[in-house]
């Protein structure tokens, strides 16, 4: 489903009431929530909703367990880790325990930091299916969601279930859960805004499917739902003839 909203705040807003619904759910019939959180500046919106009233009030917090999708190999300190963006927006101002705060360890080198990820999270699933109940992703202009590149090995991967990535065109390297194990998630929510994205947004939803340079194709849940929560300027080139695949708000 793709749902298109007039600007960031009111996607924001879904996007928290989303959060909000999915948590009460996943804790109701399992006990607990956990959710794959995204970098990138248009999640942080979200985050920052979710941490004020009205929304904070409404989510059992102690129940909540706080994965990533993907980290940038840097320390946990530095302005571009997405752990720390989440700190700063959502983290720091709600009682989550610490002990289900689970980032991923940028400091370390990055085919250990994505093994050391990949055995949390085995622990974390202890033996169930790896099923996140709700992973945030974004799309960039390249076509990359997460850390999955365009062109790069880790697109290919089938058993890893976190992978390094070496980026060419970025300085860092990064470590990404990969697309299969995004796939067993309940819900995906793909956040995307802004004039930039039109023609990317088009070429995933309506183009050919070219995984290798758009990687986000890769994101199809194989038993979950895909919420595609996009603004206006985004979606200006979306074909939205179909109105079971579109909702205009
Ligand atoms: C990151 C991610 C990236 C991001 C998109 C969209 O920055 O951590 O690699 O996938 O989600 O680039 O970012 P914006 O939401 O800032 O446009």
């Amino acid at each position: 489903m793709i749902e298109i909203f007039p600007d960031l705040h009111t996607l924001s807003d879904a996007a928290a009431r989303l959060f909000v619904n999915q948590a009460r759910r996943a804790i109701e019939a399992r006990g607990r929530f956990s959710v794959a959180l995204a970098g990138g500046s248009t999640p942080s919106h979200t985050y920052e909703l979710l941490a004020r009233p009205p929304f904070r009030d409404r989510v059992p917090w102690p129940k909540v367990h706080v994965l990533w999708r993907d980290e940038r190999c840097v320390p946990a300190d530095d302005p571009r880790s997405n752990y720390r963006m989440a700190r700063q927006a959502l983290l720091d101002h709600v009682p989550i325990p610490v002990e289900q705060i689970h980032p991923i360890p940028g400091s370390q080198k990055p085919s250990e930091a994505a093994d050391c990820y990949e055995t949390l999270l085995r622990g974390f699933f202890g033996g169930r299916p790896p099923r996140f109940d709700m992973v945030f992703l974004g799309l960039d202009e390249n076509g990359h969601t997460a850390s999955l590149f365009p062109g790069t090995a880790v697109l290919e991967e089938r058993q890893r279930w976190v992978a390094e990535v070496d980026v060419a065109e970025q300085d860092v390297f990064r470590v990404a859960l990969t697309a299969p194990l995004l796939n067993q998630a309940a819900v995906v929510v793909f956040l995307v805004t802004g004039a930039a994205k039109a023609t990317v947004l088009h070429e995933v939803l309506d183009g050919p499917h070219d995984s290798s340079r758009l990687p986000a194709q890769l994101i199809r849940p194989t038993d979950g739902e895909l919420r595609w929560l996009v603004d206006r300027t985004a979606a200006s080139m979306v074909v939205h003839e179909a109105p079971e695949r579109t909702r205009v708000l």
